[in-house]
């Protein structure tokens, strides 16, 4: 990719410019951000890095959103983050007019872009922006299932010992506490997880995923997470910028498929250089569908609210 712009310059975007830079998943990286200097100043120190680092790619910054013109993807990770005890929702109303003026800017001046949604709550503010751009859905979609799985994927790593190298996990579902953390799509080198891990352990782990973000705010309790968030982007960016067709969960909007309609929600979807190609729709078991079904309704009481 020649160009991505990234929206929000807070720990989230800072740290995903940091890795697609280092990795040089494309040639210039903008960042974007409406206070004054912060965006050039990180810019700036990130480019410094790279001599360091030995990466080539531009990193700029810019307050005006004329600047992410030229851009094949725009990520959106501007937004009020959550504090400890809120839930991903309660950040719906705040964030809601600062993404639809991003979205308004996107737009305007990098209208052939994909959009990768990342500010909470993520399935709501995925499914306003591609109302709102009335783009087809393999251009608009969210960060949410990379990083879900990746946490149940160390988890499993921490609880066995073996190498999350060959950890395999599966989270579906609305990024919220109702997500679906799926066991029976989990193995180990091609080894089912019931293999290593009984019931109670898998439920353990299950729980302790659907909390993950959660965990990390309660103790750091001025910041969400960002490191792992950041790797789960630069994940699905990695796919897209390098067209590997990579299975990866996306938050995706739906099109009858999981039997939901117009909703946003994670579900593992195939990603190349033209975006989010193709949903898969796994058949699930009639207990992990009512999981499905829940975060559903939960996502679509959200939708429902906004006006
Ligand atoms: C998390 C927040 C960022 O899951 O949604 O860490």
């Amino acid at each position: 990719m020649n160009k991505i712009t990234i929206v929000g310059c807070g720990r989230v975007g800072e740290s995903t410019a940091q890795i697609l830079a280092k990795e040089e998943l494309c040639r210039e990286i903008l960042l974007l951000d409406i206070q004054p200097g912060v965006p050039e100043g990180v810019a700036l120190d990130l480019q410094q890095s790279g001599s360091l680092l030995r990466f080539d790619t531009r990193v700029n910054g810019a307050t005006d959103a004329a600047a992410m013109a030229g851009s094949e993807l725009v990520i959106v990770t501007a937004g009020f983050p959550r504090k400890p005890g809120m839930s991903r929702s309660d950040v719906l109303d705040s964030n809601l007019t600062i993404i639809d003026t991003i979205v308004d800017d996107i737009l305007r001046h990098a209208p052939d872009a994909m959009l990768m949604m990342v500010t909470n709550p993520v399935d709501v503010l995925t499914w306003r922006a591609w109302q709102r751009t009335g783009w087809p859905r393999q251009r608009v979609f969210g960060q949410s299932g990379a990083l879900d799985t990746a946490r149940m994927t160390s988890f499993i790593a921490m609880e066995t010992g073996y190498s999350v190298k060959d950890i395999s996990a599966l989270v579906l579902g609305g990024h919220g506490d109702a997500m679906v953390p799926l066991a029976r799509f989990t193995d180990i080198a091609g080894i089912p997880i019931e293999h290593f891990l009984d019931d109670a352990a898998i439920r353990r782990i299950a729980e302790r995923t659907r909390q993950g973000g959660g965990e990390i705010l309660a103790l750091k309790k001025n910041s969400s997470a960002y490191d792992s968030p950041a790797a789960a982007i630069a994940s699905m960016v990695d796919a897209i910028s390098h067209n590997r067709r990579r299975i990866l969960p996306c938050v995706a909007i739906l099109d009858g498929e999981y039997g939901q309609h117009s909703t946003a929600m994670g579900v593992p979807a195939v990603l190349d250089q033209s975006g989010l190609v193709e949903v898969i729709e796994l058949k699930l078991g009639p207990e992990e569908q009512a999981d499905f079904n829940r975060s559903a309704e939960l996502v679509r009481t959200d939708i429902g609210h906004l006006t």
